[in-house]
């Protein structure tokens, strides 16, 4: 079974993706073979500055390593390392139609937040469809705000075979875990890059505390009891405690003299506290980039035997002489 996912480095990776993803394939590795890469093409439809590509993505890349990838055992590369996906998404581009793209949750969330969208936003999920149908994946573990676009990915590959009379493409399952389905921001909002509320994986204690600190709530007194159902930080506090330490908070809610403040110092710790043991690999890697880079390209080297061949079948299935 082929496990397949990316991150887009983009910008500090937050816990939404964390939890979403990352972990997930982390754990993955056991299951089955990873194929996991860092999207750098992707992020250009957002990232036009050329040291913050370059610094996002070793930052990604540590950050994985740091969480336990192994690239030994798995095939952990960057997207432009392989480049057959540009060719592959040149041509699936030929079996989407314009009405499945407008259709796209995240191309109209994007817009309808303001953000001038491009030919490259637009075209984003055939490219999406490209890396995965390139390596024949059978699972993508994705967050919930990319369901739609693995299913698109399947729609373009059924109409691609059908096409063809062949089934050249494996149609894609997405896999995605209900309680981390989408991890809220600060604001409340899906907790994204795009959208300024994010909690960080890894930062600075000053960065992480202002982030947190930033938590909306509603605007209750120290000595009125408070309502955790529906507050951001018991349900950020969720992903981070087990059920005697929510039982525990929970009571705290309803104790006079418990503010808002203090819940969110106990959230900060807890966080503090789950990233601290992948801080001494993380801090290594960054002291070691050559070496970062080595990896890449390793991952590259095993992706691309695939994807060459892949492509060679497919370029003669569709009469590329
Ligand atoms: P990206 O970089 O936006 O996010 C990486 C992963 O994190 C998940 N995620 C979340 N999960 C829960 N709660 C949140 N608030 C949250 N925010 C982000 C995302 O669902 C994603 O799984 N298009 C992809 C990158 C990509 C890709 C692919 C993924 C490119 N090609 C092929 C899978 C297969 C993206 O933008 O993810």
């Amino acid at each position: 079974m082929r496990i397949l996912s990316g991150i887009q480095p983009s910008g500090t990776i937050h816990i939404g993706n964390y939890f979403g993803m990352i972990k997930k394939m982390i754990e993955s590795q056991n299951e089955g073979e990873l194929f996991a890469f860092l999207a750098s093409y992707h992020a250009l439809t957002s990232v036009k500055d050329k040291e913050a590509l370059e610094n996002n993505t070793y930052e990604a890349a540590i950050n994985f390593l740091a969480l336990g990838m192994d690239p030994e055992k798995s095939t952990f590369w960057v997207q432009h390392d392989v480049k057959e996906v540009l060719e592959l998404y040149w041509i699936l581009s030929n079996h989407t139609s314009m009405g499945l793209l407008e259709r796209a949750h995240s191309y109209k969330d994007k817009t309808a937040r303001g953000i001038v969208a491009g030919h490259g936003l637009f075209s984003y999920p055939v490219l999406m469809a490209a890396d995965i149908l390139l390596f024949d994946s059978n699972i993508v573990p994705v967050g919930k705000d990319q369901i739609q676009h693995v299913e698109m990915t399947r729609d373009i590959a059924t109409s691609f075979n059908h096409a063809y009379g062949k089934e050249i493409f494996i149609l894609p399952e997405a896999k995605v875990d209900e309680v981390v389905a989408t991890v809220p921001g600060t604001d409340g909002a899906k907790m994204s890059k795009s959208y300024n509320n994010t909690i960080d994986m890894f930062t600075s204690p000053k960065q992480r505390k202002k982030q947190v600190m930033g938590i909306v709530t509603d605007s209750k007194e120290l000595d009125e009891p408070k309502e955790w159902e529906n507050c951001n930080i018991y349900t950020l506090c969720k992903l981070f405690m087990n059920e005697d330490e929510l039982k525990d908070l929970q009571k705290r809610y309803a104790t006079p003299g418990e503010g808002y403040g203090h819940f969110k110092m106990t959230l900060l710790d807890k966080i503090n506290e789950y990233f601290a043991p992948y801080e001494e690999k993380r801090e290594y890697y960054l002291n070691n980039k050559k070496e970062v880079r080595e990896i890449l390209a390793f991952g590259a080297s095993k992706a691309k035997k695939i994807a060459s061949a892949k492509m060679e079948q497919i370029r003669d299935i569709i009469g590329l002489i």
